[in-house]
């Protein structure tokens, strides 16, 4: 391939990242009336920067995500595995992401093949209460999932169940692993949610959790043993 063709991994997805913030950027103003089964409901563009930095510090190779929508967070997270590794050939399926709506899955493919990382991800289609319950004894076999745990795990899908998609990630994060979740601060509908949310997390003796003021609030929390 002439030199001219190259684009560079990071390029590409930084690329469609910029497309997709003017896409969040439009949804957020209000001006263009967008379904709520259409819309990105992304991460903020500070908050990509956020997890970029957090998964950097914690040389994170393998990540698991709930809730994919058109795969921006998921495009932050590849970018940041690239930037670790150097290598694509070892990020092969380095991201599982699960998302339930068949309309933003064909979204999420179109942006990864156009980001040039659909070998890195991995997107299982369903119910994530239901994925997550059955995952351990899917990926015991796999060769990429199967033998070691998850570095990162991001829960960004329904606010209803953090709760139950805490505890069933919990034992696939290896020692030293994060999980972060959105939307602890804002919108404020989630309010009573993210209170039961954070007070169960914390009560959790192997975890050491804080919220993080940063888009709609991360909640941080390492897994300590
Ligand atoms: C807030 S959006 C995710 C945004 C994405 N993480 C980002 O920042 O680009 C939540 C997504 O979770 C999906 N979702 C909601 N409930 C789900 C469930 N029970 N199982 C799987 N996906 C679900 C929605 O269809 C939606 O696309």
């Amino acid at each position: 391939m002439p030199d001219s063709e190259f684009i560079a991994p990071h390029t590409k997805i930084l690329n469609i990242l910029d497309k997709l913030d003017s896409q969040s950027e439009s949804e957020r103003s209000g001006k263009v009336k967008i379904s709520h089964d259409d819309s990105m409901l992304a991460i903020t563009n500070d908050t990509g920067k956020f997890l970029n930095i957090l998964l950097s510090a914690i040389n994170c190779n393998r990540v698991l995500e709930i809730g994919t929508s058109v795969g921006y967070s998921t495009l932050w997270i590849a970018l940041t595995l690239i930037q670790n590794q150097e290598s694509l050939i070892n990020l092969k399926r380095s991201i599982l992401t699960i998302e339930n709506s068949p309309s933003k899955i064909k979204r999420a493919r179109k942006n990864f093949e156009d980001a040039g990382v659909t070998d890195m991800v991995e997107i299982v289609e369903g119910n994530a209460f239901e994925i997550l319950a059955e995952l351990p004894e899917k990926i015991k076999n796999d060769s990429i999932w199967g033998n070691k745990l998850f570095d990162f795990v991001f829960i960004d899908a329904d606010k209803e169940n953090l709760v139950r998609y805490f505890d069933l990630v919990i034992p696939l994060v290896r020692k030293g692993g994060l999980i972060v979740t959105d939307n602890i601060l804002l919108p404020e509908d989630y309010r009573s949610s993210m209170i039961e949310y954070v007070n169960h997390v914390r009560k959790k003796k192997n975890i050491q959790s804080v919220t993080v003021p940063i888009g709609y609030g991360e909640e941080v929390s390492l897994k300590l043993n």
